[in-house]
């Protein structure tokens, strides 16, 4: 079973002003999937914090997977794509092209999001936008290919496309 953290950055909803319902949701999608959520949190945009904390959650948790939502767009305070890029090791960018691409049949919005995705370790950290709306329709695009990607980072990859596959039903 493959364990995640959710981390939710939101100024306001880690000063306990607004109901985090994207990272429910997320949480909500991956126990359906199986995944074990392990770890979850708000931080405000704070570059230094989301920073801090995904490699905290890579290194010493061990997770094979982090969710980040919101702070991937314009506003003076979006830092998480910078925070994601300080802490990876490698980029992997079709994850963040595949979701923009994807958005883009949905919203023209989708070109607002500067969202992000790499590997700490055996850890894959993807940037997911704020709203749950977006949450929902960038997790339907790259959920099918998560568990061979987990498999492919922990070394132990079986054939592409044999790995268990995740869909996400609406
Ligand atoms: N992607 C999808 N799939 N659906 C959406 O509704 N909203 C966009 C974009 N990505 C959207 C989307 C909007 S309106 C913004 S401002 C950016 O994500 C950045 O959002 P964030 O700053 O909350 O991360």
């Amino acid at each position: 079973m493959l364990s995640a953290g959710i981390l939710t950055v939101s100024d306001k909803g880690a000063a306990g002003e607004r109901h985090d319902k994207s990272g429910e949701l997320i949480r909500r999608i991956l126990s359906n999937m199986d995944i074990h959520i392990v770890n979850y949190d708000i931080v405000p945009d704070e570059q230094g914090l989301i920073a801090e904390k995904l490699a905290k959650w890579a290194d010493e948790d061990d997770l094979d997977l982090v969710f980040t939502t919101g702070g991937t767009g314009l506003a003076p305070r979006d830092v998480t794509p910078e925070a994601t890029l300080s802490v990876v090791d490698r980029t992997v960018p079709g994850f963040a092209e595949a979701m923009r691409a994807e958005s883009l049949k949905k919203t023209p919005m989708a070109m607002l999001s500067r969202a992000v995705a790499g590997t700490r370790g055996k850890c894959l950290i993807v940037n997911l936008p704020g709203s749950p709306k977006a949450v929902r329709e960038c997790l339907e695009v790259i959920l099918p290919v998560l568990p061979h990607a987990a498999e492919t980072l922990s070394g132990h990859a079986g054939e592409c496309g044999t790995a268990e596959t995740y869909v996400l039903h609406s």
